[in-house]
C-alpha cells in the first residue's frame, strides 16, 4: 500500500477513536497551502449521519489528532474543515522510505491478465498517422496496467486478412504474371522462390490496384478470387500472400519499434480467423445466425436501445467474413490460448458502433464469461490546423513515418549542446522527435482530439517532451557532478519549494491509480510537467552544489535523485526514452 494511503488509513483510525465510522476518508490536498497542506472534509457527512454539529465533530477528531506527532498546524476552518500537515520530520522519513523502494509510492492492484489490443496496422500498406494514436496510448496503458502489477500481453492484431491483400496479389501477377506462384504446375519449394518486390514496392502496388479496381470490374473480380483462394489456402496464392505479409510485417515492425512500441503478441486477423469454422459452429449451435438476403447476421438490438442498433454481418451474401467477425475469432482465440480477464481495444473512437455489435454478439454466444471485461478504450484524433483529420499538403494521408521525419527536423534543428557530435547528434535528435510527439500526443484527454503543432510540440519550453527530457537529463548531469559528495539519505527539509516537491511526490500513486481508471495517460503527462517545474524552481533558487550545510546538499542531492528516479520510472511508462545528453 502506497505511503498516502497509509495516511489515510492512520486518519481513518483517528476518526475512529474519535467515536466515529468513516470508510474512505479521502485526504486532500489543500486549496489553501496557508492553511495546511492537507485537509479533511469528513465531519460535515459525519454530522448527517451522527445528527451533530459538524464543528463538534471536527474538534473531536482534533483532539486525538494533536497526540500525534506527526501532524502540524492543525486546525478546523469554516463549518468544520480539519486542516493538517505533516511535520518535517515525518516528509524527511517518508521521503527516504520511497527514496530506497519507489514501490512505496504506488498503489500495486489484484493482478489481472489483461490483452490490449492497440496495433491494427494494415500489411501492404504503409501505417499512417491514425495507427499512431493506438500505439502511443495502447503501449502506455500497457506500461501503467504492468506497473500496478497486472499481467498485460499487447496484440498487434495486424490486418492482414481479407480483400486488400487479394488486391495486392492481383496487381503482382499483372506486374510479374510468369513468377511461379502463378503457375499451377510448379512443383517446387515455394520458400526459395525470391520475389522481386521490397516494402516500398508494396506500399505503392497497394494504392494503384484499389484505384484500378475502381474503374476496372474483371480486375475487381479477380482480386476477390485471389482473395477466397489466399484464405482457402490455395498453393501458390498462400504462398505468395505469406511472403508478402512477412515482407511488410518486417517493416511494420521496425515502425512500431522507433516509436518505442512492442508487441508480445503478433498475431493478424488471419491467424484469429483459423478458428473461423469453430465460431460459425458455435454459433450455428445457438441458433443466433439468421439469414437475410443471402448474408448470415446476428441479432443484436435490445429493447433498451434509444438509436438504431443494426445486426451484427457475420458472413456476407458471398460467404466472406466481416469486419466484426474477425473481432469475434480474436476474442475466441484470446479465450482459448491467453483465458484473459480483460481485452481491451485502443482503436480509434469513431469504431465504437463496430465494437459495441462485436461485444454483444460475443456476449449473445458466450464466447466469454460474463466477467470478461471487453472494453473498447475509444480515442480523438489528430487533426490539422484546419481542425481536420490531419492531412499532407495535397490532401492525401500523412504517412507515419514522414510524420516522425517533420518532428525530426524539428528536433534536429533545436540541439545547440556543441559537445555532441554530428552522428550523435542524429541519434538524439531521433529520441527527442519521437518524446516530443509521444508526450503531445499524451498530453490531452484521450477522448479529444487534438491539433498537431509542430513548432509547440518541440518547444524546449512549456508542456513539451523536449522540456521533461531537457530538465531530467540537467537533474543527471547534477548528480553525476556531485558523485564524490554524500547522497545517501535525506536529513531535513529546508524551503516552501522542497515541500511542495515533496508533496507532489506523495501524490504520485493517486495519479497512477487515476489514470489507469480512466485508461488515460493525461494526469501522468500532467504530473511530469508539474513535478519537473517544481524541480527546476527549486534548481533555480539554490546552489546544490557549492552549499555549505553538508546535511542540507545530502538533502537536496537526495531529492534530486528521487525526482529524477521518478521522471524515469514515468517516462517509461509513457514509453518515452531519455538520451544521455541534449
Ligand atoms: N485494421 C483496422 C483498421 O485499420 C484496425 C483494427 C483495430 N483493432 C481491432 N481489433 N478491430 O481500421
Amino acid at each position: 500500500m502506497s505511503i498516502i494511503k497509509n495516511i489515510t488509513k492512520e486518519l481513518e483510525n483517528i476518526v475512529k477513536q474519535a467515536g466515529y465510522e468513516v470508510d474512505n476518508l479521502v485526504l486532500q490536498p489543500s486549496g489553501r497551502k496557508d492553511l495546511g497542506q492537507y485537509q479533511l472534509n469528513d465531519a460535515m457527512p459525519l454530522a448527517k449521519k451522527y445528527g451533530k454539529n459538524p464543528r463538534m465533530i471536527a474538534e473531536d477528531i482534533v483532539k486525538i489528532l494533536e497526540q500525534n506527532s506527526r501532524f502540524t498546524n492543525i486546525n478546523i476552518a469554516g463549518p468544520g474543515f480539519i486542516n493538517i500537515t505533516l511535520t518535517d520530520e515525518y516528509l524527511v522519513e517518508l521521503l527516504n522510505k520511497i527514496a530506497a523502494n519507489i514501490d512505496e509510492n504506488i498503489d500495486k492492484e489484484e493482478t489481472k491478465k489483461i490483452v490490449i489490443d492497440y496495433g491494427g496496422a494494415n500489411v501492404a500498406k504503409a501505417l499512417h498517422v491514425g495507427h499512431l494514436r493506438s500505439a502511443n496510448i495502447g503501449e502506455a496503458l500497457k506500461r501503467l496496467a504492468k506497473l500496478l502489477g497486472h499481467d498485460v500481453l499487447g496484440d498487434a492484431h495486424l490486418g492482414d486478412y481479407g480483400r486488400p491483400l487479394g488486391l495486392v496479389l492481383r496487381e503482382i501477377k499483372e506486374r510479374y504474371p510468369n513468377l511461379e506462384y502463378f503457375d499451377e504446375n510448379y512443383t517446387g519449394d515455394f520458400s526459395e522462390v525470391e520475389l522481386p518486390i521490397t516494402n516500398e514496392d508494396l506500399e505503392i502496388i497497394y494504392p494503384y490496384a484499389s484505384n484500378k479496381a475502381k474503374e476496372d470490374e474483371q480486375y475487381l473480380e479477380d482480386a476477390r478470387d485471389i482473395t477466397l483462394r489466399i484464405q482457402r489456402h490455395e498453393k501458390g496464392y498462400y504462398d505468395l500472400w505469406k511472403k508478402v505479409v512477412d515482407i511488410s510485417k518486417e517493416d511494420i515492425k521496425e515502425t512500431y519499434a522507433a516509436l518505442n512500441v512492442f508487441f508480445e503478441i503478433w498475431n493478424g486477423e488471419s491467424d484469429e480467423m483459423e478458428y473461423f469454422d469453430e465460431l460459425k459452429q458455435i454459433y450455428e449451435d445457438k441458433n443466433l445466425l439468421v439469414e437475410s438476403e443471402g448474408a448470415q447476421i446476428v441479432e443484436v438490438a435490445t429493447e433498451e436501445d434509444k438509436a438504431p442498433m443494426p445486426p451484427l454481418i457475420f458472413t456476407r451474401s458471398n460467404g466472406v467474413a466481416s469486419y466484426e467477425t474477425t473481432d469475434l475469432a480474436a476474442i475466441y482465440e484470446r479465450k482459448i490460448n491467453f483465458n484473459p480477464d480483460e481485452i481491451w481495444y485502443v482503436v480509434d473512437g469513431r469504431q465504437s458502433l463496430h465494437f459495441e455489435q462485436t461485444f454483444r454478439a460475443a456476449r449473445k454466444a458466450d464466447l466469454v464469461s460474463d466477467n470478461v471485461v471487453l472494453e473498447h478504450i475509444g480515442f480523438g484524433t489528430m487533426n490539422g490546423k484546419d481542425g481536420k483529420p490531419f492531412k499532407t499538403r495535397d490532401g492525401g494521408v500523412l504517412s507515419l513515418k514522414s510524420l516522425m521525419n517533420l518532428v525530426y527536423n524539428e528536433t534536429y534543428s533545436k540541439i545547440t549542446n556543441e559537445s555532441i557530435q554530428e552522428q550523435e547528434k542524429e541519434k538524439v535528435a531521433k529520441t527527442v522527435a519521437v518524446a516530443a510527439l509521444k508526450y503531445a500526443d499524451l498530453l490531452p484527454f484521450r477522448g479529444t482530439d487534438y491539433i498537431f503543432e509542430l513548432e509547440k510540440f518541440a518547444d524546449l519550453e512549456g508542456k513539451t517532451g523536449s522540456y521533461i527530457l531537457y530538465s531530467t537529463i540537467r537533474m543527471k548531469s547534477l548528480l553525476a557532478k556531485a558523485s564524490e559528495l554524500k547522497q545517501e539519505k535525506m536529513q531535513l527539509i529546508g524551503g516552501e519549494t522542497e515541500k511542495e516537491i515533496a508533496l507532489t511526490i506523495l501524490s504520485m500513486p493517486t495519479v497512477l491509480t487515476k489514470a489507469k481508471e480512466a485508461r488515460s495517460l493525461n494526469d501522468i503527462a500532467e504530473y511530469l510537467y508539474k513535478l519537473t517545474s517544481l524541480y527546476n524552481k527549486f534548481y533555480s533558487e539554490n546552489k546544490v552544489l557549492v552549499e555549505e550545510n553538508q546535511q542540507l546538499q545530502e538533502s537536496w542531492l537526495v531529492l534530486t535523485k528521487l525526482v529524477y528516479d521518478i521522471n524515469i520510472l514515468l517516462l517509461d511508462v509513457l514509453g518515452i526514452k531519455v538520451p544521455e545528453k541534449m
